[in-house]
């Protein structure tokens, strides 16, 4: 357990300030996260047509963009429902499954031909599972043992490994960004006894007004973003860590999964965790002491020489991923027959 030795147990054990604590404390060694996928194309060079069956969200974007931007090769996007007979997998978003409900699916369904079902909400915000049950081939979600792995940003290994870091200029504190405000929420409840302690800037509907409508320019003059799921579940970690946090180069205060559930997919010292301090108070005191102490905070920032942040690229990146999984997988079949308990689990 790399993490015995926090600062904050030891805080709670030692019954110290907190910051003697942690200025004594030496990072532990770094473990690093496994890569999400190789380069594309294992297992065959067959062309692949892919047919997303609704648009999601009815975003549309170009679909050509596989091998370039992706490395993967002879892969065909399509949304062309006139093109069904000819795809190896056809994806199906749940939402729009959803709102169109179960008869609008393919009335026909060549043998071989895959069937993805694409979930990107979390259990809390998934309805209708249990009417699923033995119609989808394959998984598309978060969750880290579906078929078709989607995680909404991933790390890769730097091209040209930075000597050092450059990171915009902190004159803020601790943004949060949120639209959906409600006070059942672990998030909410907990926001209101960390801001007992400690200035919270919050933008959204109703809220602070985000420069230039850019939530990354925002957040980018703060060095501290409140990555807070809408509900904590296995996996279930989102833009707010990805885009609004990482990309902002802002150091995530995350509530969500547990740390070591984080810890699969990002480095240790990237990111401080609600778990690890025993009270909002607590958090508050620690980030207090960063704020004063420019080479404790630069230290969340030193994976960065090694890996970049990859934000997955909705929809398109999602189809792409697809062509790789149908040339990996060979013709095996495979129907999920319990898809709630499996999302649910
Ligand atoms: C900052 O923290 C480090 C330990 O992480 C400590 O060695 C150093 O003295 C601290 N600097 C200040 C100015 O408090
Ligand atoms: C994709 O499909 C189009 C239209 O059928 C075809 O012209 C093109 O060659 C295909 N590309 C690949 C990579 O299979
Ligand atoms: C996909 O699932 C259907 C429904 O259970 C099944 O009939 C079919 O054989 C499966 N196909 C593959 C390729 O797994």
């Amino acid at each position: 357990d790399p993490w015995s030795g926090h600062p904050s147990r030891r805080l709670l054990a030692a019954g110290l300030s907190c910051c003697t604590v942690l200025a004594l404390y030496a990072a532990s060694s770094l473990r690093d996260p496994p890569p999400v996928w190789g380069r594309g194309n294992d297992g065959g060079d067959e062309a692949v047509t892919v047919l997303m069956w609704w648009v999601p969200f009815g975003r549309n974007q170009p679909l050509d963009g596989c091998e370039r931007r992706f490395g993967i090769r002879d892969c065909n996007l399509t949304t062309d429902r006139g093109r069904q007979l000819e795809a190896q997998a056809v994806v199906f978003h749940h939402r729009n499954l959803m709102s169109s409900g179960l008869k609008n699916l393919p009335r026909v369904r060549p043998p071989g031909q895959r069937w993805v079902w694409m979930n990107l909400e979390s259990p809390s915000h998934t309805r209708g599972l249990r009417d699923l049950a033995g119609i989808f081939n394959w998984t598309m979600s978060y969750k880290v043992d579906s078929d078709i792995f989607v995680p909404y940003g991933y790390l890769q290994p730097s091209q040209t490994p930075a000597p050092h870091l450059s990171m915009p200029r902190k004159t803020k504190l601790v943004a949060w960004v949120i639209s959906n405000w409600n006070e059942e929420q672990a998030r909410v409840r907990y926001y209101h006894q960390l801001k007992e302690h400690l200035p919270i800037d919050i933008y959204g509907a109703h809220r602070l007004k985000l420069k230039d409508n850019s939530v990354v320019k925002t957040v980018s003059e703060y060095k501290f973003y409140l990555a807070f799921e809408n509900s904590q579940h296995p996996d279930y970690i989102t833009e707010k860590l990805w885009r609004n946090a990482f990309t902002s180069w802002a150091v995530p205060v995350v509530l969500g999964p547990a740390r070591s559930n984080y810890e699969l997919f990002i480095p240790p010292d990237s990111f401080i965790h609600i778990d690890d301090f025993a009270s909002p108070r607590q958090l508050a005191l620690y980030l207090k002491f960063l704020d004063k102490n420019k080479s404790r905070y630069r230290r969340y920032f030193a994976w960065r020489k090694r890996y970049d942040v990859q934000q997955m690229f909705f929809w398109m990146e999602h189809g792409c991923r697809v062509c790789d999984a149908v040339r990996a997988a060979g013709k095996p079949p495979k129907t999920i027959q319990n898809l709630a308990n499996w999302f649910e689990s």
